[in-house]
C-alpha cells in the first residue's frame, strides 16, 4: 500500500518554472521513473522524497528500469563494495541508453556527493544525464527540468549549508514502518568515515515539524515510526532528543517508535531512562556501534568513548531496558590492528553480548584521514578475522535466542506469505525475527507465539491461543 502524503506547500519546494518544465514532459500520461535505492535508510527515506516528487509532477513510479523514461539511482558510498555495486548496475543501462537516446539517467545520493566521484562520473559515463549530492533532493525539479530543457547534462554538489527543508511530498513504500528522518548529517569524523563528507554537517528538523508528520502517519495506519539520523540522538534542535521522543511517545494510537543509529558518545542516562519508563511505545531496541573493543584503534577511529565507557554503557541499556535487543556494528581490519586490537574487539563482543553484530571488512575511502594510513591489514588476515569474529558472534547470538525457548512472546506479523515449512514471519518487539506456524491466519498484530527452538538469526514457535 502507498501513502500520499499531500499536505506540503507546492510552490515553495517545487518552483513555477521548473514544474511547467517537467509537466509538460509528462503530460501525456506515459513517463515513468524507476528510482533504485542503495546503502542505509536514510536513503530509502530520500527515495520515498524522490518518489513524491516526482509522482506529483506526472511521473508513474515503475519497478523496473526497462521501459522508464527516468531511471533515478540514490547511492551509497560507505565501502567500496557499495560504490561496485552502483557502477556494475549503471554500466547495464549503456545499452538502454544507446536504443533510447531520451532516457534520463540520475545518479543522486551520496555518490553524488564526492567531487572526484562526480567527475568519474562524468569522464566514463557520458549516458549519465545529471548527479546531485545527498541532501538536496528539493532540488530535483532544477536540475531535472533543466536536463529536459534543454538535453545538457547537470552536476550538482551540495552547498555546505543547506537547511533542512520541509513538506516534501513523500510516497511511501511500506505500511507497516515508516521512516522519519529527524536529522540529516554528521560532525563527528571517524578517521575511517565518508558520510560525513558525503552528508554535510549536523542540522535537525524542529520538533512540531516532526510530531506532525508522525502524527499523519499513525493515522494513515503507521504501526512503527523509525527516527532516523546518521547519529539520531545527537538530535538537538528546540528540544533533545529524550525529550522529542516523549513528545511523540504521547501521541494518540496503536504504535511503536524506534531509531537508528545512536552514537555511544551521545546516550545520555535521560534516554535510557525514557526508554525504560515509556517501553509501552518505544521499542526496546538499540543499536550501539562499537567499530572496535581496543582503546587504542577507538582513538585512532576519532570515536570519543573509550572500551570501558562503552561497555559500561552498554550494561545500562541492557539492565535498564527490559527485554532490549541491543545490536551493534564492528569494524574488522582498520589499519594498524594487531591480533590483539582484534582479540580485545571479541572480548568485548563475549561480555557485552550483542543480540546480533553487523561486521564490515575496512574499505580505504578515499579523502578520510584512514586511508592514507601505510599501514593496512593483509587481505586474507582481514577475511580470517572477520569469519573469527562470526563464529563467536553466532555462539553467543544462538544462546541468546536458546534463552527464548519455551517463553510466549508478542509477535507482530511481517507478511501473510508462508515459508517452506508452512510457517509465517513475525517479529517480536525487540525486532527478532520469529518463523512461527498458526492454524488460523493470524492478525498482524500481537500474536501470542510459543518459541520452540532458537537458530543465531531467528526464533521458531507456534502461535498459542
Ligand atoms: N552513523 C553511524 C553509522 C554510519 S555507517 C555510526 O556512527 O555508527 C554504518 C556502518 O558502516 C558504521 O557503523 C561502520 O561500522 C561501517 N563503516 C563506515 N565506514 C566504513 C569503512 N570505511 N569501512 C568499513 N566499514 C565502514
Ligand atoms: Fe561515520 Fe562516525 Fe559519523 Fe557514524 S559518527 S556517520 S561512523 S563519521
Ligand atoms: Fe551509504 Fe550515505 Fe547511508 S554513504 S550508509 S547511503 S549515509
Amino acid at each position: 500500500i502507498i501513502w500520499r502524503n499531500m499536505s506540503y506547500n507546492y510552490d515553495e519546494i517545487i518552483d513555477r518554472n521548473s514544474s511547467e518544465i517537467i509537466r509538460a514532459y509528462t503530460s501525456g500520461g506515459n513517463k515513468t521513473a524507476c528510482i533504485k535505492t542503495f546503502g542505509c535508510q536514510q536513503n530509502e527515506a530520500d527515495s520515498e522524497k524522490i518518489a513524491g516528487i516526482l509522482t506529483s509532477l506526472g511521473f508513474g513510479i515503475t519497478d523496473s528500469a526497462e521501459g522508464a523514461s527516468l531511471i533515478i539511482l540514490n547511492t551509497c558510498a560507505v565501502r567500496a563494495h557499495a560504490e561496485e555495486k552502483v557502477l556494475s548496475l549503471l554500466g547495464g543501462f549503456k545499452a538502454q541508453k544507446r536504443k533510447n537516446p531520451e532516457l534520463i539517467i540520475g545518479v543522486v545520493g551520496c555518490m553524488g556527493a564526492i567531487s572526484k566521484t562526480v567527475e568519474m562520473l562524468k569522464r566514463d559515463f557520458h549516458y549519465v544525464s545529471f548527479t546531485m549530492g545527498a541532501g538536496v533532493m528539493h532540488k530535483l525539479p532544477e536540475v531535472l527540468s533543466a536536463v529536459i530543457a534543454d538535453g545538457a547534462r547537470r552536476f550538482l554538489l551540495p552547498n555546505e549549508r543547506e537547511k533542512t527543508v520541509e513538506g516534501m511530498p513523500t510516497v511511501r513504500a511500506a505500511q507497516r514502518t515508516a521512516y522519519v528522518s529527524i536529522m540529516y548529517g554528521c560532525n563527528n569524523f571517524c578517521s575511517y568515515c565518508i558520510v560525513p563528507y558525503t552528508r554535510g554537517r549536523e542540522r535537525s528538523r524542529e520538533s512540531r515539524y516532526i510530531i506532525e508528520e508522525c502524527r499523519e502517519l499513525i493515522l494513515g495506519g503507521a504501526r512503527e515510526i523509525m527516527l532516523l539520523g546518521q547519529n539520531v540522538n545527537s538530535y538537538s534542535s528546540d528540544v533533545d532528543f529524550p525529550d522529542l521522543l516523549l513528545k511523540i511517545a504521547e501521541l494518540e494510537g496503536d504504535f511503536s517508535i524506534r531509531f537508528m543509529t545512536s552514537h555511544p558518545k551521545d546516550v545520555s542516562d535521560r534516554l535510557i531512562s525514557v526508554m525504560s519508563c515509556h517501553g509501552d511505545k518505544i521499542a526496546p531496541i538499540f543499536h550501539l556501534p562499537l567499530q572496535s573493543g581496543s582503546d587504542r584503534i577507538l582513538r585512532d577511529m576519532n570515536r570519543r568513548y573509550d572500551r570501558a565507557g562503552f561497555i559500561a554503557t552498554a550494561k545500562k541499556i541492557k539492565e535498564n531496558i527490559r527485554g532490549v535487543t541491543l545490536t551493534t556494528d564492528v569494524i574488522v581490519g582498520y589499519p594498524g590492528e594487531s591480533e590483539e586490537d582484534f582479540l580485545d574487539t571479541l572480548e568485548v563482543l563475549s561480555e557485552v553480548r550483542f543480540d546480533a553484530v553487523y561486521a564490515f571488512l575496512y574499505s580505504a575511502r578515499v579523502g578520510t584521514p584512514a586511508a592514507s594510513r601505510p599501514d593496512g591489514v593483509a587481505e586474507d588476515v582481514k577475511r580470517e578475522r572477520l569469519s573469527r569474529l562470526l563464529q563467536l558472534q553466532d555462539k553467543i547470538s544462538q544462546e541468546i535466542n536458546r534463552e527464548l525457548v519455551g517463553k510466549t512472546l508478542t509477535v507482530s506479523k511481517e507478511s501473510c506469505e508462508v515459508d517452506f515449512a508452512g510457517r509465517y514471519r513475525g517479529r517480536t518487539r525487540g525486532a527478532k525475527l520469529v518463523h512461527f506456524s498458526s492454524e488460523a491466519l493470524p492478525h498482524s498484530e500481537n500474536i501470542k507465539v510459543k518459541i520452540t527452538s532458537a537458530e543465531p538469526y531467528f526464533l521458531i514457535g507456534e502461535a498459542v491461543k
